[in-house]
């Protein structure tokens, strides 16, 4: 299976060289991002792509300095709803009914299950289940990102607070989850880039009845 192949070549990679990812590549990975499946098919979240140096050199500090942030190609930041509005419902619904050229009633049962989970939570219950898809976004990120052989860090080691400020993101009901610097490995200077992976024993992560 080629996508074990991929999971076997990637690593988090702590140190990168810089060195800029065709753009085709970057196209494929985010065309992943797009075709990930999420609860009730809303999609919650919106992915910033910069490679604009001197915005990621303004990020790097909030994210404790990490090196791969600069040494990337480019930055992805995965950034969740920061609540789930009604008029957000709405757009999804009429979205729905122009894909499939169906008229919009038809889709009336499915709106009211979809507000009737978005009213009963409250604005954070909302975010912490947007914020839940949009991992599920970043995985498949960073299998496709393998796929490419592009290297890809997964990153939660930054204040998202912070970074929400900088990239001004609240203004935009956004709230940051996960970063995935995009680029290529510095071998020779990656302390990481040689070494065995750890994982868990499959008799340990799986219970098989
Ligand atoms: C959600 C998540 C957050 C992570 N945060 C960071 C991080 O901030 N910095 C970093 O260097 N690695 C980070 N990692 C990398 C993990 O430490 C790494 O994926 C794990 O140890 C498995 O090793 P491998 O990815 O090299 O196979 C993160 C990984 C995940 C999935």
């Amino acid at each position: 299976m080629e996508l074990i192949k991929s999971l076997e070549w990637r690593y988090a990679s702590k140190k990168m060289n810089g060195q800029k990812v065709p753009q085709q590549k970057i196209d494929n990975i985010l065309t992943a991002i797009q075709l990930t499946p999420s609860s009730m098919g809303l999609q919650p979240y919106t992915v910033l792509v910069i490679n604009d140096p001197d915005l990621k050199k303004r990020i790097q500090p909030v994210a404790y300095n990490q090196s791969q942030i600069v040494d990337s190609s480019h930055l992805l930041v995965f950034a969740a709803w920061a609540d789930i509005t009604p008029g957000q419902v709405e757009e999804y619904i009429q979205h729905t009914a122009e894909a499939r050229k169906t008229p919009v009633e038809g889709l009336n049962d499915f709106k009211n299950s979809l507000l009737g989970i978005i009213l009963k939570n409250d604005t954070e219950q909302n975010y912490q289940w947007a914020a839940r898809q949009t991992y599920i976004a970043f995985g498949t990120a960073i299998a496709a990102a393998a796929e490419e052989r592009v290297d890809a860090t997964p990153m939660e080691g930054f204040d998202a607070a912070a970074l929400d400020k900088l990239l001004g993101l609240n203004e935009k009901g956004l709230r940051s989850v996960t970063l995935l610097p995009l680029g290529y490995r510095d071998t020779e200077n990656d302390w990481l880039a040689n070494l065995p992976k750890v994982r868990r024993q499959k008799e340990k992560l799986f219970i098989v009845q």
